[in-house]
């Protein structure tokens, strides 16, 4: 079920996108060499809390963090831990907040130090990925047509698309209706509606689309072993486009 939410209701996903957003720029402004990704996690738990809200992910079917945070060849759905972050890495920080029991959720790949530049193009198409996709958000625009532009894009310059997890509606729920792949074909799929509610969230591979999960249940790796980026950003339809609700 798809529920399509008033403008009262938009107005306290923006709290929640606005607290999810600021959460995200927490942990990315502690993203340095020598950091565990528990410290972050840590850090990011507190500040939510301090806020009044309540971080998503935790206890999430069981999910036993705040963020995930996803380095390298891990796609989506790190568990943070000991791991120290080293120069050259890249870690995607995904992190939502619930606010007066409304959600937000976005995600964002930072870069640790001096990355290779074909790492640094792919954190730039990714990017790019996703903000064509939500260049594209209006009622009446179909899913399959945004999906197509993300995988296009992507597709043009020999990366791969993650098909096993894909956006999705968000509002009371963090994962409601509808389904948003990052994958797709032109003239398919559901007609957006004012006053839907989605994450977009393109999960982009440098070599190959498949994926694995690991052994703890969670975390998602690049089944070739290059890295992965990932960019989510949560947004409302409009009456005549997109407003992005995770922003500060
Ligand atoms: N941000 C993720 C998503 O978009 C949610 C993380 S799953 C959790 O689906 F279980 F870790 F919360
Ligand atoms: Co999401």
């Amino acid at each position: 079920m798809i529920e399509l939410k008033t403008a009262g209701q938009i107005e306290k996903m923006r709290a929640a996108g606005r607290l999810s957003k600021q959460a995200l720029e927490l942990a990315g402004s502690m993203v340095r060499e020598g950091i565990t990704t528990k410290e972050i996690d840590d850090a990011v738990r507190k500040f939510i809390l301090s806020q009044g809200g309540t971080p998503s992910f935790l206890g999430y079917a069981g999910y036993p963090a705040s963020v995930c945070l996803s380095v390298n060849d891990e796609v989506i759905h790190g568990i943070p831990g000991k791991r120290v972050l080293k120069n050259g890495d890249i870690v995607s920080v995904d992190v939502g907040a619930m606010v007066d029991g409304w959600h937000g959720d976005n995600a964002w790949t930072f870069a640790v130090g001096e990355i290779a530049p074909e790492t640094q193009k792919l954190l730039d198409v990714t990017r790019a990925c996703l903000d064509t996709a939500i260049s594209l958000v209006k009622p009446g625009v179909r899913l399959g047509d945004i999906g197509y532009a993300i995988q296009s894009l992507a597709e043009s310059h020999g990366y791969g698309v993650v098909r096993e997890f894909i956006g999705h509606g968000i509002g009371r729920e963090m994962h409601e209706g509808p389904d948003v792949p990052n994958y797709g074909k032109p003239g398919r799929g559901l007609r957006l509606e004012e006053g839907m509610t989605i994450a977009i969230e393109p999960m982009i591979n440098l070599k190959g689309h498949g994926v694995r999960q690991l052994s703890d249940g969670w975390t998602v790796v690049t089944a070739s072993g290059s890295v992965s980026a990932h960019f989510e950003n949560t947004i409302a339809v409009t009456r005549d486009g997109a407003e992005v609700l995770t922003k500060i």
